[in-house]
């Protein structure tokens, strides 16, 4: 049994940091979110913008953990210049902001929780990645590694920092399953390109679990991979969700529509082949809800 903790979120809006807020509150926790919005702000909310670096410095004192889940959503539009810049800059602005706010903190939270993605270790074909894999090349990893690299501030004056790297997170209120699910539905799905790349996916649930694991198990530090153990081929997910909604899965995607109709995002996303393994959580002991795909499909889905 965890003593009751005062964490300071931000990104508490989004698809992950809802269901976390949910939990952390059900189990006696006291949260701080920190939003963008500068107007109407309840009791629990502290105004911040990571995009012009603005923050009072005295937010995170006396807070034991933050959690930093914002940043400009990766998938919801093509990659132009602008949006990369403002992927990155999102991601990395904000961490280094928070990090500079410890780094100055009297009282400073114990422990620093800010996420990364798989994306950290690009298109590997069938290697099975662990936290000691090198990175990989593109786009995503090279925000993977900055977003990292800018906690540097808070590590320096001996904050915990862990680096979930996150996977495919499965729920039917956001991220790739969502919009997975209407062609599905209509009985279009199939898979993408060959199929045979490797999806590292985690039930929302799961994820809400590891991010309170990596604030309360003080073994954890650094990276820690937040996928199930069982990542499946592309062809096993597409069939596995068919089997769920009870849908054929008849219509491969080739990969020059998913490049027409997604550009650079359709070869980073959804067809590089990213075979990761939760080899530091398991070490720790954490126990997964979900270890596999079809059930943790019908239990978001049924
Ligand atoms: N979901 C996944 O499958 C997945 C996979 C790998 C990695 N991740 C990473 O995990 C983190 C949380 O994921 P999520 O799915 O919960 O994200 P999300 O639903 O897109 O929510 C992210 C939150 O970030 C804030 N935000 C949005 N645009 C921003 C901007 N331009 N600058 C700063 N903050 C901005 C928003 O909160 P406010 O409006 O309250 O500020 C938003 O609710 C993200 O960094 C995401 O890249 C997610």
């Amino acid at each position: 049994m965890t003593d009751s903790l005062t964490i300071a979120i931000t990104g508490a809006s989004g698809l992950i940091g809802r269901p976390l807020v949910a939990r952390l509150r059900a189990d006696g926790h006291t949260v701080i979110r920190l939003v963008r919005r500068q107007e109407n702000l309840r009791d629990d909310e502290i105004h911040w913008n990571p995009m012009t670096t603005e923050i009072d410095f005295s937010s995170l004192d006396g807070v034991d953990a933050v959690i930093n889940l914002a940043g400009e959503p990766i998938a919801s539009g093509r990659w132009t210049d602008e949006r990369k810049k403002l992927i990155m800059d999102s991601r990395v602005q904000g961490t280094a902001l928070l990090a500079a706010v410890m780094n100055r903190s009297q009282r400073r939270p114990s422990v620093f929780v800010s996420p990364s993605a798989i994306g950290f270790y690009g298109d590997r074909g069938d290697e099975e990645l662990t936290e000691f894999s090198m990175p990989g090349k593109g786009f995503l990893a090279d925000v993977c590694i900055a977003w990292e690299q800018a906690v540097k501030a808070a590590t320096d004056v001996g904050v915990r920092v862990v680096h979930p790297r996150i996977g495919v997170v499965l729920s039917r209120k956001g991220g790739a399953l969502r919009e997975m699910l209407p062609p599905f539905k209509l009985g279009l799905g199939g898979r993408l390109g060959s199929g045979q790349q490797w999806w590292s996916w985690i039930a929302l649930d799961d994820m809400v679990q590891v991010l309170i694991e990596c604030v309360t198990n003080e073994q954890l530090r650094g990276p820690v991979n937040a996928v199930a153990p069982n990542p499946v081929r592309n062809v096993d997910f597409t069939k596995t969700l068919g089997r769920v909604i009870s849908r054929p899965t008849i219509f491969p995607v080739p990969p020059f529509a998913l490049r027409i109709l997604l550009g650079e995002m359709a070869d980073a996303l959804l067809l590089a082949s990213i075979r990761v393994l939760p080899m530091q959580l398991q070490e720790a002991g954490f126990t997964f809800e979900h270890t596999e795909l079809e059930a943790a499909l019908r239990a978001e889905l049924d």
